[in-house]
């Protein structure tokens, strides 16, 4: 959430802009540039998005030190005056800052009758550089790192200094360097279109980068030594049509393979049989569509296992007092690793004693540093905002993970965890074949757009297919929509059946075909559209054909078409399929 970007290299401040457009799907609301100049700090800010920076900003001079911010406001509304950087009083520190000061209104009464400029926490920060300012801004900078409560990614340029400090707690920051510069970045697929070699600051930690190198501290003043490695450089580039969204979506066979193989030249699970036997209870925690992956995931292995599959929201996980203990195994499921509902519950598994397990899709993120083990579930930079090549990918990922616990356990054989590892090889083509099928998705999406409510339905393993089809298309289209257990459909909702509601249909298993049909009939005869996402059809319902597959995997397979149909309505809708309003790619508050 919000984007960070600090450059000493020749044409900083268009480099910072063009890092500013990388990093705009992580907060897109307003953005800001400080640049150092001779004898000032120039700020340059607008709400909107980045395009409207550059605009601003066309024809600024160059300078060779700039700290650049995108937003997604937490405090205060998205306008020009809430837009970071931040000016101290005496123009003398520029800030942008990432995350939330919590404490902010008591800094505030502290620095006494000062005239604020905007209505947000960070702002604080510059004044209290200003106030507690003793000739040596490293110095200042610890002791204002030592007021602040909650969780910031902070930069700051001080007047005269071709140098930009940083503090991290809690919010994501990494440093680089090459031959061309010293940088720092709130994300490291960013960093690495500039740096060569990045590290990535501790949690608690001062930075100081400047031509001479980067130099980290701990809160306390005491050095650190950075620990430096070579990113892996990351493309970003949008579809033919200028979506990532689609694109990526496009991308699923591929990434399965590469989900598959991660799993396997990963090493697989790498518990030990004592360690696996242990377990009495295992967490499957995450937001949103992470979320949706571990629910889908103990749902289809639920059958394989002899202990509890319990799948947690993230955020009700941290509070909720659920039992942990040396018993328990947690997988925490992040594309981004750096969701701080999920890194939060990482830290109070671990606390509690037990293993923590990260399923990411980034592993040198904050969450993988908070883990025993990670797994890494390979599936590329993910820009929409909407995830989609992800979800699959942290279910391949997921299943076989489960299946070797299973295997550890003694409650599932080495036979059939090998005919998994084959079945799952058939999952990339099924997907193809769907993909096949978009324009019929398409077509679809005409009507799903005129519907004022849309309801997903499904039982057993397919209930978290319709979950996920539900947030899809809900967070892109904006058309209501909720998602139910088929079955519980009658006990209340129907109420709500209408012509203009739609009903969608995912059925993956013949044995609850029937079941579903009765669902499907009770909607319609109420008045209701129906579709179906079903390797067969049924009487009342627009078919979505899809390829049969193993029960196991087969919810890799049927989520391809919601994700598909979100886009298509959402296009059809004209919305911002990349950006939808209000939302973040990466949320990095609680
Ligand atoms: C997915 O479409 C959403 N944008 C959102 O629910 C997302 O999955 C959630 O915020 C978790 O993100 P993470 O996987 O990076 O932790
Ligand atoms: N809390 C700050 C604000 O609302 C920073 C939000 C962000 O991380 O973008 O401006």
């Amino acid at each position: 959430m919000c984007g960070i970007f600090g450059a000493i290299c020749d044409g900083a401040v268009s480099n910072t802009l063009k890092a500013l457009k990388l990093l705009e799907y992580r907060g897109y609301d307003s953005a800001g540039i400080a640049a150092l100049r001779n004898d000032k700090i120039d700020v340059y800010k607008t709400e909107g998005r980045i395009a409207a920076l550059q605009e601003l900003m066309r024809g600024v001079p160059e300078s060779d030190v700039a700290i650049g911010h995108t937003r997604w406001a937490t405090h205060g509304s998205v306008c020009t005056a809430n837009a970071h950087p931040f000016l101290s009083p005496d123009k003398k520190f520029a800030v942008v800052h990432n995350g939330i000061i919590e404490n902010h209104l008591q800094l505030k009464r502290e620095l006494g009758n000062v005239r604020f400029t905007s209505q947000t926490d960070s702002e604080t920060v510059a004044y209290l550089l200003e106030k507690y300012f003793d000739g040596d801004v490293m110095r200042t900078l610890l002791t204002v790192a030592r007021k602040l409560q909650g969780s910031f990614a902070i930069a700051v340029l001080a007047l005269c200094e071709r140098k930009i400090y940083a503090l991290r707690s809690k919010s994501p920051l990494v440093v680089g360097t090459s031959a061309d510069g010293v940088f720092l970045c709130s994300d490291v697929r960013c960093i690495s279109r500039w740096a060569s070699r990045v590290a990535v600051c501790p949690d608690g930690s001062a930075v100081e980068i400047s031509a001479d190198g980067v130099r980290i501290f701990d809160f306390s003043g005491a050095p650190i030594q950075p620990d430096f490695f070579v990113p892996e450089r990351a493309e970003q580039a949008a579809g033919a049509n200028g979506d990532f969204m689609l694109k990526e979506i496009f991308e699923i066979p591929h990434r399965l393979r590469l989900a598959k193989q991660g799993y396997v030249n990963g090493g697989g699970l790498r518990l030990s049989v004592a360690e696996a036997r242990r377990f009495r209870r295992v967490y499957l925690i995450g937001c949103g569509t992470a979320h949706n992956s571990g629910l889908q995931a103990a749902s289809s292995a639920r059958r394989l296992l002899d202990v509890d599959l319990l799948p947690v929201v993230a955020s009700e996980f941290i509070y909720g007092d659920y039992p942990v203990g040396a018993d328990a195994l947690a997988f925490l499921i992040s594309q981004s690793g750096e969701t701080a509902d999920t890194v939060r519950a990482a830290e109070r598994v671990a606390s509690l004693g037990g293993v923590t397990y990260a399923v990411t899709n980034t592993s040198e993120s904050s969450l993988a540093f908070a883990c025993k083990y990670t797994a890494n579930i390979c599936a590329g930079g993910e820009y929409a905002v909407a995830s989609t090549k992800a979800y699959n990918c942290q279910l391949m990922t997921l299943a076989l993970l489960l299946s070797e616990l299973g295997v550890l356990r003694g409650s599932v054989t080495a036979q059939s965890h090998a005919e998994l590892l084959r079945n799952s090889d058939a999952v990339p083509d099924a997907v193809a074949q769907v993909l096949d099928k978009s324009a019929d998705v398409a077509r679809l999406a005409e009507e799903v757009a005129r519907c004022k409510a849309v309801f997903f339905i499904g039982r057993t393993t397919d209930y978290p297919t319709a979950c996920e089809g539900s947030l899809k298309l809900k967070e892109i289209s904006y058309i209501h929509s909720e998602a139910y257990p088929a079955g519980e459909l009658k006990h209340g909702t129907l109420a709500l059946m209408e012509s203009d509601v739609c009903v969608v249909a995912v059925s993956t298993d013949p044995a609850l075909k029937g079941k579903t049909a009765s669902s499907v009939t009770e909607v319609t005869a109420r008045g209701a559209r129906a579709l179906s996402v079903a390797p067969y059809t049924f009487p009342d319902a627009t078919p979505l054909v899809i390829p049969q597959t193993d029960p196991f995997v087969a919810a890799m397979v049927s989520v391809v078409p919601l994700q598909l149909l979100a886009y298509y309505t959402a296009k059809r809708l004209g919305r911002d399929v990349d950006k939808p309003r209000h939302l973040a790619k990466s949320v990095t508050v609680e």
